[in-house]
């Protein structure tokens, strides 16, 4: 029977990240796992916080009435005010748990979100390179991408963006720390952009939404402040969710977060809520909320566990494999990717993915950077064992060696 023809276009051009996953499955049936220096995916390996594992057995223990039942599209009133308050904290603004509508993860987030605000053939700008689902999320909604490159060191080019700005902008999106580059946006950076869209608004009368996907928010390394987007412009939006931070990426839970003043606020949630109900997701998954309320009871919910002293120590293990092999790199500030050139070989100048196809007969698995849309890159993931990282060294080496002919 036929599919549609949209699917069955998407279906050509599916993602590499995705393609990279299963070829990784079959390169580790034939060597053996172990054997195999997976740097594909952004799938966490970790267990979540010890905390939030001890909370969700506690919950399973002593399951209360109607624990399993549905419940309002936006989610349990309690999980939104637990998240109002993470993310008041966050971001520096006032929240009640009705600014907050909870997701199945920051995906679900952005769908909903999409759905809510774009009208046929409306523009959402993202600065390149991206991750690259944002394509389909905006499509699945009417949208289209409009996509400008961020400057030669990653930054966003706030310049170009307003350049970018028309009548059709619905919103423009960005995401740090960033996936792939580990870039984090500066404050002065985000005023600047509050700042055109404020331009662009006041001229035009439509002033576009700056949506954050925050899901790497609490991975920034050295120290480094992570600006608040909902104080920067009175029309943000945060999507964002805890498959990173708390490693529960299978577990389907983020949320929406709205700017205290943004325009007509109870519509716009009052669309976010409907959109969750009728794009299926009906509401995020009970027992993650009501967890979630639990966890951020606890004393010890925001010390992060270990996890960021864990990712620090593996950022630095995978600079000094990529250095001993004479790769060099943007050094990441946040998330868990690093994003390397590729470095020249004899006739190829910057092939990212006849690099990757060259890396994966060392058992090297990266993903091309023209998947986020920035060709002459590759990005490894770093949420996998120091002790594979380390390992990988020699494969490195090698592979860059033997690279040196093509
Ligand atoms: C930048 C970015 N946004 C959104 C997502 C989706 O995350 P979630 O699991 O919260 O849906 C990812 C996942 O890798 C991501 O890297």
């Amino acid at each position: 029977m036929p599919i549609s023809q949209s699917i069955q276009n998407s279906l050509a051009g599916s993602s590499m990240i995705r393609k990279m996953f299963e070829e990784g499955l079959s390169l580790k049936a034939a060597h053996g796992a172990e054997n195999v220096f997976d740097f594909s995916l952004g799938n966490p390996d970790r267990d979540p916080p010890a905390a939030f594992l001890e909370t969700l057995k506690a919950l399973t223990a002593k399951p209360a009435a109607g624990a399993h039942s549905y419940m309002p599209n936006a989610g349990y009133f309690t999980t939104r005010e637990a998240i109002a308050r993470k993310v008041s904290c966050d971001q520096g603004v006032s929240l009640g748990g009705g600014d907050i509508v909870m997701a199945c993860g920051a995906a679900g987030a952005l769908n909903v979100v999409f759905k809510t605000i774009l009208n046929p053939g409306d523009e959402v700008i993202v600065s390149k390179p991206f991750f690259m689902e944002y394509r389909h999320y905006a499509h699945n909604h009417g949208g289209r991408l409009v996509e400008i490159p961020a400057k030669p060191d990653f930054g966003l080019d706030v310049d170009a963006i307003e350049a970018a700005l028309s009548a059709k902008t619905a919103a423009v999106l960005i995401n740090f720390p960033n996936n792939p580059t580990g870039r984090i946006y500066s404050a002065e950076t985000l005023a600047a952009l509050s700042g055109a869209l404020l331009r662009h608004g006041a001229r035009s009368g439509r002033f576009p939404y700056l949506i954050a996907d925050e899901p790497y928010r609490e991975l920034a390394y050295g120290g480094r402040a992570v600006p608040p987007v909902l104080s920067a412009y009175p029309h943000a939006i945060v999507v964002s969710s805890f498959s990173k931070n708390l490693s529960l990426p299978g577990e389907r839970i983020g949320y929406i977060a709205a700017a205290p003043g943004i325009d007509d606020k109870q519509n716009l949630l009052a669309g976010f809520i409907y959109a969750t109900r009728i794009l299926g997701f009906v509401n995020a998954p009970a027992l993650m909320q009501r967890a979630l309320a639990a966890f951020f009871e606890r004393q010890d919910a925001l010390s992060r566990d270990d996890m960021l002293e864990v990712y620090t120590s593996r950022r630095q293990a995978f600079m000094e494999v990529l250095n001993g092999a004479g790769i060099t790199y943007i050094e990441p500030e946040g998330a868990f990717y690093i994003f390397a050139r590729v470095p020249c070989g004899k006739n190829s100048v910057g092939d990212d993915a006849l690099f990757c196809e060259h890396l994966k007969k060392h058992l090297i698995l990266a993903v091309p950077g023209s998947a986020f849309g920035a060709p002459g890159y590759a990005r490894f993931a770093y949420c996998v064992q120091e002790t594979a990282i380390r390992a990988s060294a020699q494969a490195f080496k090698n592979a860059v060696k033997s690279w040196a002919v093509y």
